[in-house]
Formats: structure tokens, sequence, C-alpha cells
């Protein structure tokens, strides 16, 4: 939707709701500012040891069920989950193994599973037409053939996808190559997986009640976790650490930066490692991407606390509006051994664009009206189509390269874009921040787009042949409609 029709729909209302709290009320001075009240976060105590889900190998058995939970200190949760404890298993596995999951549905609904950034055949990849019912169970059996990295996994049942991955269906999945064994990087206690979701709840229970208007921005909770719990401190020594952050929220960017400024280094971003570090001092994180992060704690003293934090940054509808902390890192051990940062990574040969045999637009900025019932406001589109499940949007010749463009020029919402069955390379942005960041310069599957901006991908298609999706990663927005069918042939 514009602008324009948002502030219509959205400003009686919202002011209404605003009068109290004078607060906000003072910092109102444009129209922009009472486009709704933006979900404050409420932080916690950071008293918390984080939690880290259980390593599992490629050869596994998964449950997806209702089981409760320790999300919030000291309560119990009832939630969803893929064992007994919050999220699922880190998945390690090696490049050229064969992954054998089972997956028993024991919730009262369908689901399935995707690989999120795994280059699969169709029907591995938990394509929304491929879930299974109440008590069915599927064996995903594949091999793994791409390159070390942080890659994800959580369900895609069309209409439900936000739900299940709110309700805590969620795991990360990491793979590892010699040639990053070969870098020596942080491990042990000091590789640190960092899966943040904002959650919303009633009390003690999880709240996924999203409104017509948090269809259209996003369901944005108050509490962030990071593996399923809320508001923890990791304790840390003076050594380097690896923080493999995945955005696991259905529709907030975080803004990560360390509270004191630090500077830190991205090695990697959603298709491994990048080709040389990039030392920054924050970087934006959408729902569904990753960043493999190093930092140095030896300049910390022992007893020294930081945080892992979002900061502000411009405002886009709710979202950016309020810097708060995710998680604090507590200093309480000596380094015990010593660690120098790589000057090279990896090799990333830019794919050229002269190898493309095709680009094709999609218009994200739109919503188109009518048959959403989202109180008129129309439903997320691509290309003005709602997904449906049977129909071929694009087709593409298996092995071939083209460039794929995401217009979000006239748009005011935030997309982050993925795209099912491939890893891309990202050319180019135009518009808003005009260009590329640290995460961007690596193999990517999924890419912000601010409203405003406009990107440029190159992709070179697998040999798997089949269906696949590409859909927005504001999983309200996904569920909304915003995804398409594109079939490799
Ligand atoms: Cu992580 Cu089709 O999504
Ligand atoms: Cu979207």
């Amino acid at each position: 939707m514009k602008r324009r029709e948002f502030i219509k729909s959205a400003g009686i209302s919202t002011l209404t709701a605003m009068v109290g709290s004078s607060v906000f009320l003072n910092a109102c001075h444009t129209e922009e500012d009472m486009i709704g009240e933006p979900n404050w976060i409420v932080e916690g105590g950071f008293d918390r040891p984080l939690i880290i889900p259980p390593k599992a190998g490629g050869n596994v058995q998964l449950v997806s069920q209702s089981i409760s939970g320790e999300m919030l200190n000291g309560k119990m949760t009832s939630l969803l989950s893929y064992r007994d404890g919050l999220l699922g298993p880190v998945i390690k596995v090696i490049k050229g193994e064969t992954v054998d999951v089972r997956l028993q549905n024991n919730l009262s609904e369908e689901t399935n599973i995707h690989w999120h950034g795994l280059v699969l055949p169709e029907n591995m990849d938990g394509h929304p037409k491929d879930v299974f019912a109440s008590a069915g169970s599927y064996n995903y059996i594949f091999p793994v053939q791409q390159r070390a990295g942080t890659y994800w996994y959580h369900p895609h049942p069309h209409g439900a996808t936000a739900r299940q991955v709110f309700m805590g269906l969620a795991g990360m999945f990491i793979v590892n190559d010699s040639e990053e064994a070969a870098l020596n990087l942080p491990s042990g206690d000091a590789e640190i997986p960092v899966i943040i979701q904002d959650k919303r709840f009633a009390g003690v229970s999880l709240d996924y009640s999203p409104t017509d208007d948090e269809i259209m921005t996003g369901y944005l909770g108050e509490q962030i976790l990071v593996n399923g719990i809320f508001s923890p401190y990791a304790s840390v020594s003076q050594d380097w650490h690896r923080l493999r952050l995945l955005n696991g929220s259905t529709a907030r960017v975080y803004n990560l930066a360390l509270s004191n400024g630090m500077s830190f280094h991205v090695i990697g971003s959603d298709g491994g490692l990048l080709a040389t570090p990039e030392t920054v001092t924050s970087i934006m994180l959408a729902p569904g991407e990753r960043a493999d992060l190093l930092v140095d704690f030896s300049s910390l003293a022992i007893g020294q606390e930081m945080f892992l934090v979002s900061n502000k940054f411009n405002k886009y509808n709710l979202q950016g509006r309020q810097a708060f902390s995710i998680m604090k890192f507590k200093v309480e051990r000596n380094a015990s051994g010593s660690f120098t940062l790589p000057a090279t990574l990896s090799t990333i040969t830019t794919i050229p664009s002269s190898s493309s045999v095709k680009t094709r637009m999609f218009d994200i900025a739109a919503t188109i009206g009518g048959e959403g019932g989202h109180g008129g406001k129309g439903r997320h589109s691509i290309n003005g189509k709602i997904f449906d499940m049977e129909r071929i949007d694009e087709t593409v010749q298996a092995g071939t390269t083209e460039i794929w463009e995401f217009d979000n020029m006239m748009g005011d919402e935030i997309h982050p874009m993925h795209i099912h069955g491939v890893q891309f390379q990202v050319m180019e942005r135009m518009g808003g921040r005009h260009e590329l960041i640290a995460t961007e310069k690596g193999w990517k599957d999924t890419i912000l787009l601010m409203p405003g901006e406009k990107v440029r991908l190159i992709m070179t298609f697998p040999d798997y042949t089949g269906v696949f999706v590409l859909h927005c990663h504001n999983l309200e927005h996904e569920d909304d409609g915003m995804m398409l069918n594109y079939k490799i042939v």
C-alpha cells in the first residue's frame, strides 16, 4: 500500500490509542511519527545463562510437537518444538554428507520442513505443497553439496508458516567443509549460535494474533529471545568468539551492534564465508538472514559486560524506532588461546553479468485490493499476484544464469525477499541505502529491501528441476500471499 492510504486507515484509531502516552506524543513531530504505536521492546535483567540448543548430526529424528518450555525465566510457556526443549537441535554436517532427517508430525495440523539456504531436489525443499498431515511423517534424505555456512530450517505450510515459526519451530543447520576448517576459526565454547526472535506474550502464553494492520507491517513482539529464552547472558573469555547469528523473527529487522561501539568482523553471510573479513560497527539483519561474526573480547577486562544491541534505524512503519539490548556478554575468564584474523577467508568468483540469459523484474511495492479482507487494505503481492499453489509464475532453465530485480522503489514496507533452490550474488542496490552492506558481499538467499530500494541479483540455477518458491520472509507477508512459484526445467 502507498504511504498516504496507510496514514488514512491507521491514523485515527492509533492516535486515539496513543492518548495518555505523553512520552510518545512529545516525540511526535511529523505525520509519519503518527503511524501506529511502535511496540516498545521490554528488556529483562539479562541474568539468565544463555542456552545453546544441543547439536545433532545429519541423521536425526525430529518430532514437531507441543511442549512446555521456559522461555521466560521461571515460567513455563506452552510452545512448539522439534524436540523436548526449546528450538530444534543445531544440525551440523560436513559438506558431502547425506542428511537423513525423519520428521514425525505430532502437531494437530499440517507441517513440513524447508531447509532455508540449502540447494536441494524439489521433493526435499519443503515447498508449501509438500506438507503432510497430523500424525504423518516424512524422511528428508539429501546430499549436502554446498559450502560451509550457517543455514536453518523451519516449517512452510502456506498460511501457517508465521504462526508455526513464532510458536517455536526453527533450528540452525551448520555446514562445515575443509576450506573453513583450515582457517581454525574460534570453536567449542567460543562458537556461539545466536538465534534472535521477538515474541509477544499474554501473561506466560505466546500470543500470535496479528491484526489486519499487523499483517501489513509484520507482527512485532515486545520481548527479544535468544536461542529460545528471554534476556540471557553468555559468559565469555577474553578470546575471540564466533557468533553465528540467525534472525528467526517473523518480521523484525535488527540493526546489530555492540553496546560499547566496538567494531567486529563479518566473516560470512547466508551462503557461507566472505572473501575477506569486513570490519564494521553495525550490521542490519532481516528475517531469514544470517551473519557470521568474529568478536575480539581481549580488550575487555575481566568482570566487564557488553551487550549485543539493536540500534535505531530510519523509521519505516513501526520498525527501527527504538534501540534495545538483545543479550549480554560477561567477560569472566582469561584468554585461553590466541587467534589472528585471517586476511582472506575464501574465494568468491563473481558471476559475470554477461552470462545472464534473462532479466526478470519483480514488483514488490504494491498491495492489491479486494479479495484480502484485511480491513480493505489489500494483500501483499509480487507483480500484482497473490500466491497460487497451482500456478507457475516463472520458468527458468536448469544450469542457466539470470538477473532478477526486486523493486520496492514505490513501496513503503520492509520486504526481505528469499529465493528457494539457489544462492545468489547481489550486484547492486539502487535507491535508499544505495550500497551493499558487508553480508551482501557474499553468497545470499535472502535480501533486505527497505522502502524506496531496488536490488539486482544474479544467480545460476542448479540442475534440480521442479517447482520452488520465492517470497517475502516477513512471514506475515508470506502467509498473506507474497509468494510466487518458479519452475526449473
Ligand atoms: Cu526461510 Cu521459504 O523460507
Ligand atoms: Cu514483505
